[in-house]
């Protein structure tokens, strides 16, 4: 089957690349000339782990190409992907269609034959509702059905995820479009993994409500974390406690420095709006937001108080600024609120991130990068881990101690425990809920 797909960014290339090695015929289009550039030559634009070589594999095979023009990819094709952003527009917190809906126009300009239009972008109810209007204003004549596709693959294990998948949602209202569907995903059905036919509404729901159930989810440990502090609990066995039992889970109950990404704040801050709207507010969403708010400044106060009171003059070496490990993503990082703030209060700022530079360079000002962990934390007075690489799991804690000026360290992803740290010449030790 031929398959557009429009935004090679990292759910539009995960997913072109991974339907590509379903055997499909599939033809990514972006509007960013330098990025399709970039693709054409067999490098992948963001640092997504395992990408690079399915990419190769089906560029070579033939099946996988990268276009900017729209009208080459759509012409012929059966399924049309829209796979654009949907950030938070600016002011209200709402998602912003303007390039989901400028991709419908392109579509409604270059369809040829019968397709479906799938949007696989995070988009508020009622949105392929609206794609649907603005293809049949624009070609009363054209032939198509719409399809509501979310897609719930996590950065840093985007093939992984997209190939072994905890489920497919797909909404639709035909029984043409849900046989195009599950062409697509037949590789993927034949291997047992569930699809959930739905109808459109529901499947916006369901990508809304399962990022703000995980978000809550997090949030909720974060809150218990502050609690165990101040009781004398450690909250990495409370979750483990409670994440034995079957019907809590243990996924998602890492205490740390707050949620961030380019989905989780964008998205519960829209399901708190599309609630607002329809009369229905999502209390627990909106107080989730504030909660996590909250949790990075309360991770600033936790730094502050080891350095004295005063990040004044202070060398701090932070490890780690993306919002989680395995991606080079920096979108909402809980980094660019607790940096700034260090920076703000007059410490300097050396960083250490595996991939964090090349997009951080520009969010984070006035911060010296490293690329040694060792060589960051020479002569500090604290040092912070922020994101959990694997890099910086077994650092040689002795000898980080011995060369820091004030051997103390917040652990604001517990990956080390404090009778380690102290061990090895650590002063202070602060975690997070332990
Ligand atoms: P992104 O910003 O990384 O990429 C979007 C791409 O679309 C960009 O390359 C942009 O140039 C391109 N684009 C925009 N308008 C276009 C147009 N009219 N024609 C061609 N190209 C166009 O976004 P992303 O992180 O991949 O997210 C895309 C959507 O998927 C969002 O709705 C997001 O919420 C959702 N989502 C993202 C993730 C994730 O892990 N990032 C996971 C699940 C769902
Ligand atoms: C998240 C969801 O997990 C995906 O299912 C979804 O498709 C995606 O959003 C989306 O809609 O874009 P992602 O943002 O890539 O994926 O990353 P997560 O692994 O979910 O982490 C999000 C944030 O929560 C990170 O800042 C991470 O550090 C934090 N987190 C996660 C915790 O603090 N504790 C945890 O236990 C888990």
């Amino acid at each position: 089957m031929k398959i557009a797909m429009i935004g090679t960014g990292y759910v539009g290339l995960v997913t072109g690349v991974c339907l590509s090695d379903f055997g499909h015929e599939v033809v990514c289009v972006d509007k960013n000339c330098a990025k399709i550039e970039t693709l054409r030559k067999g490098e992948v634009p963001i640092y997504e782990p395992g990408l690079d070589s399915v990419m190769q594999r089906n560029m070579d095979s033939g099946r996988l190409t990268f276009t900017t023009d729209i009208a080459a990819a759509v012409a012929g094709a059966q399924a049309v992907f829209i796979a654009v952003g949907t950030p938070s527009r600016r002011g209200d917190g709402h998602a912003d269609l303007s390039y989901v809906m400028a991709a419908a126009e392109d579509v409604a300009r270059t369809l040829t034959g019968y397709a479906v239009i799938v949007t696989k972008s995070t988009v508020p109810v009622g949105t392929n509702r609206k794609v649907a209007e603005v293809i049949r204003n624009a070609r009363p004549d054209a032939e198509f059905d719409v399809a509501s596709n979310p897609e719930f693959l996590r950065e840093g294990a985007a093939i992984e995820d997209f190939m072994r998948p905890d489920r497919i949602v797909v909404g639709v209202e035909t029984d043409r479009a849900r046989a195009v569907m599950g062409d697509i995903y037949r590789p993927l059905f034949l291997r047992d993994f569930p699809i959930v036919y739905t109808g459109l509404e529901t499947a916006e729901m369901i990508k809304y409500a399962a990022n703000a159930f995980l978000a809550t989810k997090i949030t909720f440990i974060n809150e218990i974390a502050a609690l165990c502090e101040r009781v004398g609990a450690d909250v990495k066995s409370v979750a483990k406690g409670m994440g034995l039992d079957g019907r809590i889970g243990n996924k998602f109950l890492h205490a740390g420095p707050g949620y961030g990404g380019s989905c989780f704040p964008k998205d519960t801050s829209a399901l708190a709006r599309i609630g607002q709207e329809h009369g229905v507010p999502q209390r627990i969403t909106e107080t989730v937001i504030e909660i996590n708010e909250a949790v990075k400044r309360r991770m600033v106060d936790k730094v502050l108080d080891l350095c004295d009171g005063s990040f004044n003059g202070k060398k701090i070496a932070i490890l780690g600024v993306t919002f989680k490990p395995n991606t080079d993503d920096m979108r909402s990082a809980p980094s660019l609120t607790i940096v700034p703030a260090m920076i703000g209060g007059g410490a300097r700022v050396h960083v250490v991130d595996p991939q964090g530079q090349r997009e951080g360079a520009a969010l984070l000002p006035g911060v010296a990068w490293e690329t040694d962990p060792y060589q960051a934390v020479a002569d500090a007075h604290a040092v912070v881990v922020l994101t959990e690489w694997n890099e910086f799991r077994a650092l040689d804690l002795g000898r980080m101690a011995r060369s820091m000026a004030e051997p103390r360290m917040a652990d604001l992803r517990n990956i080390y425990d404090r009778g380690e740290a102290m061990a090895a010449g650590f002063q202070q030790y602060e975690a997070v809920g332990r």
